[in-house]
Order: structure tokens, then sequence, then C-alpha cells
């Protein structure tokens, strides 16, 4: 497993102001995410997972603190250099799915590759593959309005993913979906993870797939609780990760490699 630091945030503070009263939700978060890992943010409903993500994101600024992703200062990226670090870098999957209800599955889960300057001809069957590894094979020429929550959920997925981002940060992605599929959603994410140039985190209340989990970190009231490699915390009941990885490596290379190719042609 690599040792290899791909973000850290140092002393992230968040503040939101309600009214005259200011309402503190994050206490000074030191968390690092390491490359070749899946990371598991896990702690109650309004504890902090989600404003957290999307400060590592660079979606919301911290009142105080930083962050560094793969070895860039969130904080001195400015205007289109932000937006661009992101779209080259980032994969993200929110509570929300944000689908653009006139396109269809393929196409909208195809929009970071047109972003980055593909054609859309080019770039749907890319993720098409993406898609079809997630069951979402019969559904790739459906609009949103045609597909169910859980399918929507996939679409999501499969966009954080086409252009092979080094960082992957999902909110809850298994959340809407049975559990066969969030389990076919862990493994590509699993397998993702299994790249030593990659991270992905992954914010969850679902105890059926901490397994897939290389760390866990527990979250409270704003603060970070434990940060723990997998295997020393849930050695009794579930294998440590590497148990498993050798079988994940075997479909991980193919997967990777046709990921990583829609990422040199973006
Ligand atoms: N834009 C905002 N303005 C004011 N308060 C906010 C805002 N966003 C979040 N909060 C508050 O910050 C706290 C943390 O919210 P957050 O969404 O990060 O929680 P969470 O851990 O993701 O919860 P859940 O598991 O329910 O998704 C909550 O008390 C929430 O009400
Ligand atoms: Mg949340």
């Amino acid at each position: 497993m690599s040792a290899t630091v791909a973000v850290s945030t140092r002393g992230i503070v968040k503040d939101f102001e309600s009214g005259d009263a200011t309402a503190r939700v994050l206490h000074g978060i030191d968390l690092d995410l390491r490359a070749g890992e899946l990371t598991m943010l896990v702690g109650p409903s309004g504890c902090g997972k989600t404003t957290l993500l999307s400060i590592i994101t660079g979606i919301l600024t911290p009142t105080a603190g930083t962050v560094n992703v793969y070895g860039v200062d969130l904080g001195s990226l400015r205007g289109q250099d932000k937006v661009a670090f992101r779209r080259a870098r980032l994969g993200f999957i929110f509570q929300q799915y944000n689908l653009l209800p006139a396109l269809t599955a393929a196409e909208n889960a195809a929009l970071p590759l047109v972003a980055a300057g593909l054609t859309l001809k080019d770039a749907v069957p890319r993720a098409a593959e993406v898609l079809r590894r997630m069951d979402m094979g019969a559904h790739l020429d459906k609009t949103p309005s045609h597909l169910s929550g859980g399918q929507q959920q996939r679409v999501a997925i499969a966009r954080a993913l086409v252009h092979g981002p080094q960082l992957v940060v999902c909110d809850e992605p298994t959340a809407a979906l049975d559990a066969h599929t969030g389990l076919t959603v862990m493994e590509t994410l699993r397998e993702i993870a299994l790249d030593p140039g990659r991270a992905v985190l992954v914010v969850t209340h679902d105890s059926r797939i901490f397994r897939y989990a290389d760390r866990i970190v527990r979250m409270s009231d704003g603060r970070i609780e434990s940060d723990q490699l997998n295997g020393e915390t849930h050695h009794e009941t579930t294998p440590p990760a590497a148990h498993w990885h050798a079988a994940a490596r075997r479909r991980a290379a193919g997967v990777r490699d046709s990921l990583l190719d829609g990422a040199s042609h973006a």
C-alpha cells in the first residue's frame, strides 16, 4: 500500500453565518488521504462530512486552514485555474445527482470528457463502457426522467469516473441502491483505489460497505475522532482490504486502463 499523501488538510475550520449568529461546523480538521487507498468518512448526520468534502473539492472555501491536493494548495488557485484543476483531477458524486434532463445517461456520463475537449461522438462510447460495468447497459439511451433513483445515481458515479480523475470523492454513493448494485459500485470504486496514483474518499452511513475501506475516519461534531486502518478496526468481523486486493487486482487492470485511456485523450 502506498504511503504517498494525495490530499492533506490542516487546521480546517468552517463557520456558517445565519442571521447574526455564527455556527462553527468544522473545528480544525487535519486529515491525510493516501494515494492507493479508499478512505471512508463516517459519522452522525450533521457532523460536517459533506461540508468537509466540499472544502476538499474546492466548492467551499474554509474559514481557516489549508487543503493540499496532489501538491497543489487549493487556496492558491483562482477562478479558471481552480475550475480547470477540479475538472482534470477530481471526480465527485454528491447527494444530489445534478444530471442534465435533456441528455441521455451515456451523454450525461460523458460530460467530463466533453469538457476536456473530446467530441460527444468519441466521449459517449467511453462513458457507455463505464456504465455497462455498473449494470447500466440497458439504459444508456434513456434520459434521467426515465431512470430510477438508483440508476440516476449510477450515471452520476460514471460521470465522476469517466475521465480517470486522481481523486474521487463520493457522498453516500450507495444510499439509493439495493445491496447488489451497491456492491457493484463499491467494487468499481475499490478497483480505482488500487491504483497507487489515485485516491478515493467515500462518505457513508452504510455499514455493509465498510469492508471495502482501507481506512476508516470517524467524525463527530466537526472533529475527527479516529483515523484507523480498516484491518485494525474490523479484523474480527471482516477481512482487511488486503485479503481481497489480490482478487480485485486481477480485474482492476482492465478498468484502470480504460479509465486512464479516457484521461489520456482528455
Ligand atoms: N450552507 C449552510 N449554511 C448554514 N449551515 C449549514 C450549511 N451547510 C451545512 N450547514 C450545517 O452544517 C452542519 C454540517 O452539515 P453537513 O451537511 O456537513 O453534515 P453531514 O455530516 O454531511 O450530514 P448528513 O449525514 O446528514 O449528510 C449541519 O448542522 C448543517 O445544518
Ligand atoms: Mg452530508
